[in-house]
């Protein structure tokens, strides 16, 4: 079989190392994926966000099956263009990806079914925002309604820090049309749980849980960032909060879907926080989270290719999701610099032992070398049978990962131990 994966980030990459444990898969094109990828997958020079060369590419070169991850394909509607053209995709139609596309429509969905959520308000002029916002409880989370690359979400401490960051989203065009429309939420307490699923619109099988690290600097500080690091499960995770999750808001927001005439197929994922009133949802996002992935699948046991193409025939239920009894841990290495500014440019090189686990991210060929890119460069992964082996074997690859220019978090995985205590 040929199959095309959609975008160049570790995600894919993890995405693109799993679909090729299938044997019936033969080539892997990635677009545009990247110079790290090596043997992985052939990279062609089609931006992600290209959906017409998308197009033309897969019905050229006889793709048998498509995986869009990243958000933006998806929501510019990828999937809809790919199977107009016969094409069987992994991911969700344009009309159901909008549950991550805007954030006033999911919060209005969770509000409409019930489904557990921080309490808010939408404004689509800034008056009436900034007057809201002279009685809000504070401190307030306010959210661009559109994509704004995981920095759409400010968390002010102060009346003063509110008024200022809506004036920047809805007047100062901060996040373009992204910004426009915000909302306005309840600040909500707790430990944050990711939990990636797999869905056909009917059932929803749940991957392993894990939890990101989103701050650029030890001990949560800094900037938030794409995620610097994740570990898989995560402790807060328990078989109680699971079948909370299953009951309260995993199937009714597929099934909120399917009455909304959007059904969802493909990977649904809950960025939960557990509060003392029970799980309740931060953010929906229509794709695999990144570096999420990084984690998750490497602890998978059944076939991704078998499972994706359920999630797309409406088989999911007969079909295998099942979970290694490990723990995983990834460690993402980044340009000195990130989420600011950083130099690219210098060589990156991972030792044969450990190019099977180590995801590369922001990398390029240049001159028969992988170098450096991007802000976040590679993701290394360790797998082993308790949390502290995972921790100590992805911090044993990052030394051994030449990286000039290398940044990174020596604490990944610190508050999963202490919530294990
Ligand atoms: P998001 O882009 O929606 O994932 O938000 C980014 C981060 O902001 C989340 O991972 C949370 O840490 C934080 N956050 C978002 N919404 C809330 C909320 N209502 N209360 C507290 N923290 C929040
Ligand atoms: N790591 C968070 C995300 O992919 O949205």
């Amino acid at each position: 079989m040929n199959i095309l994966v959609v975008g160049g980030g570790g995600r894919e990459h993890a995405i693109i190392k799993k679909l090729k444990e299938n044997k019936q898969v033969e080539v892997i094109y990635a677009l545009p994926g990247n110079g790290g990828y090596g043997e992985d997958a052939v990279c062609v020079p089609v931006k992600a966000t290209d959906i017409e060369g998308i197009v033309k590419f897969a019905t050229e070169n006889a793709i048998d099956f498509a995986v869009v991850a990243p958000d933006d394909p998806l929501v510019l509607g990828a999937v809809d263009a790919l199977e107009e053209q016969g094409i069987a995709c992994f991911g969700p139609r344009a009309n159901a990806a909008i549950i991550e596309g805007s954030k006033v429509f999911s919060k209005d969905l969770m509000k409409k079914y019930g489904i557990p959520t921080a309490k808010y308000e939408s404004f689509d002029d800034l008056e009436s925002a900034l007057a809201y916002l002279e009685s809000a409880p504070i401190p307030t989370v306010i959210k661009a309604d559109g994509l704004a690359l995981g920095k759409g979400v400010i968390i002010a401490e102060t009346r003063e820090d509110a008024k200022t960051a809506v004036r920047e989203m809805m007047a100062g065009g901060k996040f373009g049309k992204s910004g426009e429309r915000i909302v306005i939420e309840e600040f909500l307490e707790g430990p944050e749980v990711s939990v990636l699923s797999f869905t056909d619109g009917k059932t929803v099988k749940p991957m392993i849980s894990s939890m990101d690290h989103k701050r650029a600097l030890d001990g949560d500080k800094g900037l938030n960032t794409g995620g610097m690091g994740t570990v898989a499960p995560n402790p807060h995770y328990t078989k109680e909060v699971a079948d909370r999750c299953m009951k309260e808001i995993f199937l009714p927001t597929v099934k909120a879907m399917n009455a909304e005439g959007r059904t969802f197929k493909g990977c649904l994922y809950f960025g939960l926080m557990i509060t003392k009133d029970g799980p309740k949802v931060i953010e929906y996002n229509c794709r695999f989270g990144d570096p999420e992935t990084q984690v998750v699948l490497p602890l998978l046991e059944s076939d991704l290719l078998e499972i994706m193409m359920a999630t797309r025939n409406g088989t999911l239920e007969d079909t295998p999701v099942v979970f290694k009894d490990g723990h995983a841990c990834c460690v993402i290495m980044a340009s000195k610099g990130y989420p600011e500014s950083y130099e690219k440019g210098f060589e990156i090189t991972v030792p044969e032992e450990l190019k099977a686990s180590v995801y590369m991210a922001g990398a390029a060929k240049k001159e028969g070398k992988v170098v450096s890119a991007g802000g976040r460069v590679l993701g290394a992964t360790a797998v082993a049978g308790s949390l502290p082996e995972a921790i100590k074997g992805a911090y044993k690859m990052v030394e051994q990962i030449g990286f000039e220019n290398a940044y990174y978090r020596h604490d990944i995985g610190k508050r999963a131990l202490e919530g294990v205590k």
